[in-house]
């Protein structure tokens, strides 16, 4: 009898526990109890959208990951001041025409950095060989939806200045991404003397290329 009661009573509180476990009440989130320890104030360069920061700041929570307008990084040497031009705007693209590579020519131990430094980021698009046929294009072969610029054999790339070149590395261009995240300051400047480098090289070649066919004739 007991046995049967004790039956009885644990199916319903087994039908109990799967209807209330399956049923889709919503239950809101507690309040947020101390926000400094819920939200991380650790410099965390993607976490946080401008919306999400929006949004966190109506809440009373005062989080950023921008540094202060004005300051510069300890240790940076060779700050650019030209900022992101705003939509539709190319004041700043043209005004970094001027600005002049701190670096200027590499020795022989920064070319071999600086070939690893455009292989590992830019050869995927740009290619090995700098003619802007790189695996992820493939001749137009490959997934990337557009040809990225030949950067050794296009007079328009050739003729380009470094300060123009920093700039869309830095900001991006069209459809190629910032790569101001990935390579520090020192570091886009190391791969923009690698491009002229090779630009310089590609052109003795073909210069001398073209003086051998003038010998041959
Ligand atoms: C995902 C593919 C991709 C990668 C990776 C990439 N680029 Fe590009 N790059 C492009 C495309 C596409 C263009 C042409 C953009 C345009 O003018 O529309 C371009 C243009 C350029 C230009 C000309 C910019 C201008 O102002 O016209 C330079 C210089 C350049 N890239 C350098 C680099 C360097 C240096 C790296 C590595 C740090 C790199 N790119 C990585 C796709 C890429």
């Amino acid at each position: 009898m007991l046995t049967k009661k004790i039956f009885i009573f644990s199916m319903v509180l087994t039908t109990g526990i799967i209807v209330v476990s399956c049923s889709d009440i919503k239950r809101k989130p507690g309040r947020v109890y101390m926000p400094d320890m819920a939200y991380s104030r650790a410099y965390e360069t993607y976490s946080v959208t401008e919306e999400d920061r929006e949004a966190l700041q109506k809440k009373g929570i005062n989080f950023s990951n921008i540094p202060v307008a004005g300051t510069i990084k300890r240790g940076e040497l060779f700050h650019f001041l030209l900022e992101k031009d705003k939509e539709g705007d190319s004041t700043n693209y043209v005004a970094s025409k001027s600005v002049h590579n701190p670096l200027g020519m590499l020795d022989s131990t920064q070319m071999i950095e600086a070939n690893r430094l455009f292989l590992v980021n830019c050869a995927i698009c740009h290619g090995p060989k700098l003619d802007g046929n790189g695996p992820l294009y493939r001749g137009g072969e490959g997934p990337y939806p557009v040809k990225p610029a030949t950067l050794v054999g296009d007079a328009k790339y050739e003729g380009m200045p470094e300060g123009q070149m920093f700039y869309s590395v830095t900001f991006g261009k069209n459809k190629m991404g910032s790569y101001a995240s990935q390579l520090d300051t020192r570091q886009r400047w190391m791969v923009i003397s690698y491009i002229k480098a090779k630009q310089s090289a590609g052109k003795s070649k073909a210069a001398a290329g073209s003086d051998s066919t003038a010998e041959k004739k």
